[in-house]
């Protein structure tokens, strides 16, 4: 029989009308990236005042998704971008590590929420085009997940 194991995030989600908007906006969110989301609980429920009114709603979710296997592949079908050809107008740094080959780079996974940055998607979220190596990433870049920086990462094959 087959057990579970759960990753737990933990995130905010805000919404201006209400609450359960809120919890949407923030598995909504956390969808983009992470497969098999399973469940949530509602940790912090709060609201910010404007002129005596209810200005928008905060909720702090715990969100809990299956690990073990890498099923995070296959859900979006990223056209393949190993053969880049020119150089690409957004590279915010310098990059120490050109000759590292474009082909094969790694994927790297976040230790703190589980995460998997590959390079041949990047991170639309931070306008990391695909193709990118973690190694060229720059040093501002964040777990788009949970916001940790590259040193919390580690290689996987
Ligand atoms: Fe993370």
């Amino acid at each position: 029989m087959a057990e579970s194991v759960y990753k737990i995030i933990e995130l905010s989600g805000t919404s201006k009308t209400d609450i359960e908007g809120a919890i949407q906006s923030a598995i909504s969110k956390a969808s983009e990236t992470i497969r098999n989301l399973k469940w949530f609980e509602v940790v912090e429920t709060r609201g910010v005042i404007e002129n005596d009114r209810i200005a928008y709603w905060q909720v702090t979710l715990k969100l809990g998704f299956n690990v073990g296997s890498d099923e995070r592949t296959g859900k979006e079908k990223v056209p393949e971008a190993k053969e880049q050809t020119g150089k690409q107008g957004t590279v915010k740094k310098e990059s120490q590590a050109k000759e590292g080959a474009k082909t094969g780079a790694s994927k790297y996974r976040c230790k703190v929420c589980g995460y998997i940055y590959d390079p041949e998607k990047g991170d639309p979220s931070q306008e990391i085009k695909p193709g990118t190596p973690f190694e060229e990433l720059p040093d501002s870049w964040k777990c788009p997940e949970c916001g940790v920086n590259k040193e919390q990462f580690e290689k996987i094959d």
